[in-house]
């Protein structure tokens, strides 16, 4: 008995030193995000995607990896939802969504609700009712109010210093529009509250031509020569819900041999260098960055199982050829 105890004992010892001499391998746990993009020829969604990608990979330790997958939704709800479904699939430990349309909300989140998974959305906003349906779903994106605002300002300040863009001296700015994609909120409400802005400063508008460019450069530069061929030198300033968009109508002013004052939103690379030179009026800063910051770390707070409020807001600022610099 006492052989068979000293046996035990010395087992046990060389056991515990072993264990005690294993070199402390650090476990790796890799989480898996799947981030669905609506589409990637998209001038602003592939700042953000690109963004989300690298800041991922700071976030990343011998500990903790991130292994982030990415897919093109094309611009098709279709498409989209069997990447969501594959993600979900392979077993995905988290999801950002940018949903191609917006009335695919529920049935996205019913589907990671039942899997899950947390999920962010971003740049297009569920309805109130859809982000109720779980609480393990948030929401990040910009408050589109503010764009239009600061385009109202932008054609204001404009307008007020300039009596000669008041071509035929009617004391009405004459105006076209190009807005996004229908399904967007961004787009209805920088189209709305860009002429709230110009109004409530006392400036009468009248709307020559408003029609959508879907946030597309092309779309944009045909719009405005379709607009530029009915109303030629009736225009006087050129609103666009974005800066793609914003870049396809200064196309087209070149084009014809005109100069009006262009006025976007997001401050791209492009556009940013296109009020450098004198041809775009102005933009809306829309922080790529620091969305794709505040989508990323509310994903990780969602993994960690924090509670999280239901939209989180970046803001929007206000670029001019005074601030541009900064942006560049
Ligand atoms: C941006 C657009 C972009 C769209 C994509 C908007 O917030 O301003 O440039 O095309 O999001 O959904
Ligand atoms: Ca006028």
């Amino acid at each position: 008995m006492r052989k068979i105890l000293m046996l035990l004992a010395i087992l046990m010892l060389s056991v515990t030193s072993l264990s005690a001499c294993a070199p402390a391998e650090p476990e790796t746990s890799t989480v898996k995000v799947g981030i669905a993009i609506y589409k990637f020829d998209d001038t602003f969604m592939t700042n953000y995607r690109t963004e989300m990608e690298a800041y991922f990979a700071t976030l990343s330790t011998d500990a903790m990896m991130y292994e982030v997958s990415i897919t093109d939704g094309k611009n098709d709800q279709a498409t989209q939802t069997e990447q969501i479904d594959s993600f979900i699939a392979q077993g995905y430990n988290l999801l950002i969504v940018n949903l191609v349309d917006l009335t695919a909300a529920s049935t996205i989140i019913e589907k990671v609700k039942a899997a899950g998974i947390p999920t962010v959305f971003i740049n297009r906003q569920p309805s109130t009712e859809d982000m109720a349906l779980w609480d393990k779903i948030t929401y990040v994106g910009a408050k589109a109010e503010d764009s239009g605002t600061y385009q109202g300002e932008i054609a204001v300040d404009l307008w007020k210093n300039d009596a000669a863009l008041d071509k035929n001296a009617d004391g009405v700015m004459q105006y076209i529009m190009l807005m996004g994609q229908e399904i967007h909120q961004d787009a209805a409400l920088r189209t709305e509250y860009s002429i709230k802005k110009v109004v409530a400063e006392g400036i009468e508008v009248e709307v020559l031509f408003q029609e959508r460019g879907n946030w597309d450069r092309v779309l944009g530069q045909e719009k405005t020569a379709a607009a530029l061929a009915q109303f030629g030198d009736e225009i006087e300033m050129v609103f666009a819900n974005n800066d793609d968009m914003a870049l396809g109508a200064i196309e087209a002013l070149k084009a014809a041999g005109k100069v009006i004052p262009v006025i976007g939103v997001d401050a791209t690379a492009p556009a940013l260098d296109a009020i450098a030179a004198g041809d775009l009026a102005g933009t809306v800063l829309n922080d790529s960055v620091g969305q794709a910051h505040t989508s990323v770390d509310k994903a990780v707070a969602l993994l960690n199982g924090e509670t999280l409020e239901k939209e989180y807001w970046v803001p929007y600022v206000k670029v001019t050829p005074e601030n541009y610099k900064d942006f560049q």
